[in-house]
């Protein structure tokens, strides 16, 4: 008693119990309630993996069909979140305005909201999902002054997301099955991870009882650093500044050089000592997604392919079990769909929001207490004022 353990970044420490993710960071195992994500991302769409990780398992065709008939019926935003978007500046970042529109959903659904009702929690996290790629898409409009695209409900989860980035009013944008089926993959790709660091911040913020919109902002907040969901976007922009094959080795002397703070982004991870499962089938994905567009030679893919090559033979990488994670190949596909390099990280946490708010839904239905860490105390001792 009176004695508790110092574990910075949480190397070795469990925040919580959880029925709904499971990483085995060796073997480079990933399951969602103990199915493979290599089988999800095969065999489901996304919305199947959203009800998989809100309910434990995957939808009977009722099942799915009324779930997928409340997500999408929701998909519209109040008319006065148009007028909370005009506020920003029209070069925002739109993660930016991610933490604020979807903070901003809390004041829509607050008062009516109790959390200790079941109905009302699973009513808050359709909703959640309903909504993210609306909001995405409005934050991509606004950044280019081009008007909000309604969403259509007719369309799949991945397809309208497509439709609402990249319609205009003049000409609808004929959604390729193939690309929104990729789109779906990838979404499914990023649902869960058990305890990140935006997970872990739901989970902290909404142990207080807060409204769970807020908690999912506080999430948005946490994933937008390259350290996290960031690195999607930063991955290209390495790309782009490696520029060529002939350069990748200066990037590797300075991945390695310890007075140098770049990393090689898309590479690492806190638990995979393998390779990331995910990145198995983003690689795969990413080769269809090139295929159907009819890219074959892309540059910057050739250019990862490589830097990938060479750094799982450096002995630096080797020694320390870095792998090419998520990220790596995300913005190449990202990129070949048209998807600005801003809006990668965006596209990041609206696949995450079914993890977020499942892990939020799994605290506050069970005993659970605020998260609070203590700290080891480093400053001035006990002193007496004397003015
Ligand atoms: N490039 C060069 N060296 C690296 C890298 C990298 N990408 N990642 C880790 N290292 C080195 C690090 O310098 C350290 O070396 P040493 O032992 O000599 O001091 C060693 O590997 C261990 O790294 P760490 O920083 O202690 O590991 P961590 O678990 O705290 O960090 C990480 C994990 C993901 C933040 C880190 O690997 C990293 O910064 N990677 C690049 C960013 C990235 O791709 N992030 C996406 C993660 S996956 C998607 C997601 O979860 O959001």
């Amino acid at each position: 008693k009176g004695y508790f353990t110092y574990d910075p970044g949480f190397m070795s420490t469990a925040s919580c119990e959880s029925e709904i993710t499971y990483i085995d960071g060796d073997k480079g195992i990933l399951l969602h309630r103990g199915y493979p994500i290599d089988q999800l991302a095969e065999q489901c769409d996304y919305l199947e993996v959203c009800y998989l990780l809100l309910h434990g398992e995957i939808p009977t065709a009722p099942e799915k069909a009324k779930f997928q008939k409340i997500v999408m019926h929701h998909t519209m935003v109040h008319e006065q979140l148009h007028e909370f978007f005009q506020a920003f500046r029209r070069d925002s970042h739109p993660m930016a305005i991610m933490v604020g529109v979807v903070g901003a959903l809390s004041a829509f659904y607050h008062d009516s909201l109790d959390i200790s009702d079941e109905r009302h929690r699973e009513v808050a996290a359709h909703r959640l999902i309903s909504k993210m790629p609306t909001l995405a898409a409005m934050a991509y409009k606004y950044s280019i002054g081009q008007p909000f695209i309604y969403p259509r409900n007719d369309l799949s989860y991945g397809g309208n997301f497509l439709h609402m980035m990249f319609s205009t009013p003049c000409e609808p944008y004929v959604v390729s099955p193939t690309l929104a089926r990729a789109m779906d993959k990838i979404f499914i790709l990023h649902a869960d991870h058990e305890q990140n660091a935006s997970t872990s911040t739901v989970r902290l913020a909404g142990s207080s009882g807060a409204n769970p919109f807020a908690c999912i902002a506080s999430g948005i907040a946490a994933l937008w650093g390259p350290a996290h969901g960031g690195a999607n976007e930063a991955v290209l922009t390495m790309l782009e500044e490696i520029g060529d094959e002939s350069n990748i080795d200066d990037f590797i002397k300075r991945a390695k050089d310890k007075d140098d703070p770049f990393r090689l982004m898309g590479f690492g991870h806190r638990v995979y000592k393998n390779y990331d499962p995910r990145a198995t089938v983003m690689k795969q994905a990413c080769d269809e997604v090139l295929a159907e567009l009819g890219i074959a030679d892309d540059p910057l893919l050739k250019i990862a392919a490589r830097l990938e090559q060479i750094a799982l033979e450096d002995p630096y990488f080797v020694e320390r079990k870095l792998y090419p994670n998520v990220d790596f190949y995300s913005g190449i596909i990202f990129k070949a769909m048209g998807i600005p390099t801003e809006m990668f990280t965006v596209l990041f946490a609206v696949g995450r929001t079914p993890g977020w708010i499942a892990h939020w839904k799994e605290m506050v239905s069970g005993p659970y207490r605020i998260g609070r860490p203590r700290q080891l105390y480093t400053g001035k001792v006990a002193r007496n004022l004397k003015k």
